[in-house]
């Protein structure tokens, strides 16, 4: 996939800066031309000349030493470059590329590039999981820039946690898919289509302060939603209660209720050409919402909680199903998937359905990664290896693009 194709290569300084030599290796071996950037740090860990005999290109540290081309040099590596990699990124410029900060080669090449840029972090634990890091994260993310998070273990100063650069091997693989993922995103495949998406849990509320819901943090579905405006495509986001960003060019309408996500939806089903109903709704909620906190004072021993069913939602679009729209849905299941997708797929008048076992290992709620079973409205199914929600995200919009062609034929 990176054959051929020019990487830029961020050093930043951390005790792992060496492993930067592992990674230009592996991306030698499949073929790609390396460009390092190193900060000036990272020249107190390594030298310049390590990273200069192995790519057998000169590396950049500093922004105003004599251009070796005629053209600005963070321009021309920015421009140059398929896709950069940080690694290991520090907090340093992670926060800095946050806060929209180019100081140096490494930032401004990053701030001068349009390519995608993954962050491969490595830092001690507490620096790793300081709130402001991980808001920076967050930011990145949202801005459509790439992580590969740490992995846990024993680090260099004796802490004990998540923070190690992840493995080399990962690296390399997660760099090929997502620069697999931004070709396809580049085709603009799904311009003029309008996508109805819905994500997240739902709250069904008991009394001012409590109410019933589940594990969903609307992952998938903000995936999903960044996937259609990367492709061209228009969606419109439906979200229950989620922590998440969600990015721009995406028109968001938050909702609580499984009742007010049913109005949402039937308001803007007829704008859209496909629904995808990734939220994990309730089936249930409590048959009387109470106006005051209910005291456990007033009632002594068990309390009864009466429960009464939800509209299923997407089994009533499915009931008004109009001609040539695609409805796509999702099971969570902790068995027999293959046989509930099948029977979901005809009571809701579905498509296809993704369907996963969230009792898998890496598979459903919260998880970055996830495995599911595409089942089709013919039966057919097939399932995926454990790969980033992002990535199942293309693989939906695929197959949705695929239904689509199909109809036209
Ligand atoms: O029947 P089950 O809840 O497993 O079906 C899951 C699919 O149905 C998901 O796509 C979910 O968004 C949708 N659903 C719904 N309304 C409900 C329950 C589930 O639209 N009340």
């Amino acid at each position: 996939m990176l054959q051929g194709k020019n990487v830029v290569l961020g050093v930043t300084g951390g005790i792992a800066a060496y492993k930067a030599c592992e990674i230009i290796s592996g991306l030698k071996k499949i073929g790609a031309n390396i460009d390092v950037i190193m900060t000036k740090s990272a020249t107190e860990f390594i030298t310049p000349y390590t990273f200069q005999s192995l790519t057998g290109n000169s590396v950049i540290v500093n922004m105003f030493e004599s251009p070796k081309y005629w053209d600005m040099e963070h321009i021309s590596l920015a421009q140059k470059s398929d896709i950069l990699l940080i690694a290991p990124a520090t907090a340093n410029i992670i926060g800095k590329v946050a806060a929209g900060i180019a100081d140096d080669m490494l930032s401004t090449t990053i701030m001068a590039s349009n390519k995608p840029v993954v962050f491969a972090p490595a830092m001690n634990t507490k620096m790793y999981e300081n709130p402001v890091v991980q808001k920076n994260m967050e930011t990145l993310m949202a801005r459509g820039y790439h992580i590969i998070p740490p992995k846990g273990g024993m680090l260099a100063c004796g802490d004990e946690g998540q923070g190690k650069l992840q493995e080399v091997s990962i690296i390399l693989d997660e760099l090929q898919n997502i620069y697999r993922q931004e070709l396809q995103t580049e085709k603009n495949d799904l311009e003029g289509l309008r996508f109805l998406v819905t994500a997240g849990p739902t709250r069904e509320i008991i009394d001012p302060v409590r109410f019933l819901s589940n594990h969903s943090t609307g992952k998938m579905g903000y995936e999903i939603a960044k996937a259609i405006v990367k492709r061209g495509g228009a969606v419109k986001l439906i979200s229950g209660p989620s922590s998440l960003q969600a990015p721009q060019g995406i028109e968001v309408v938050s909702v609580e209720t499984a009742e007010e996500m049913f109005e949402a939806v039937k308001e803007a089903y007829p704008q859209c050409d496909v629904l995808i109903k990734s939220a994990a709704v309730s089936d249930y909620r409590p048959k009387i919402r109470e106006a005051q906190k209910v005291k456990k004072e007033s009632q002594e021993g068990e309390i009864q909680l009466t429960l009464v069913r939800n509209p299923d939602i997407l089994l009533e679009m499915g009931k008004i199903k109009e001609p040539g729209k695609i409805h796509v849905g999702f099971a969570a299941e902790t068995e027999n998937i293959i046989e509930q997708g099948k029977d979901k797929i005809q009571r809701k008048n579905l498509d296809f359905i993704v369907a996963n076992d969230v009792t898998e290992e890496g598979a459903g709620f919260a998880h970055d990664t996830n495995i599911v079973y595409f089942i089709d409205k013919n039966g057919d199914w097939d399932k995926t290896e454990k790969v980033e929600k992002s990535a199942v995200a293309h693989d939906i919009l695929d197959k949705v693009l695929s239904k689509k062609k199909s109809q036209t034929l």
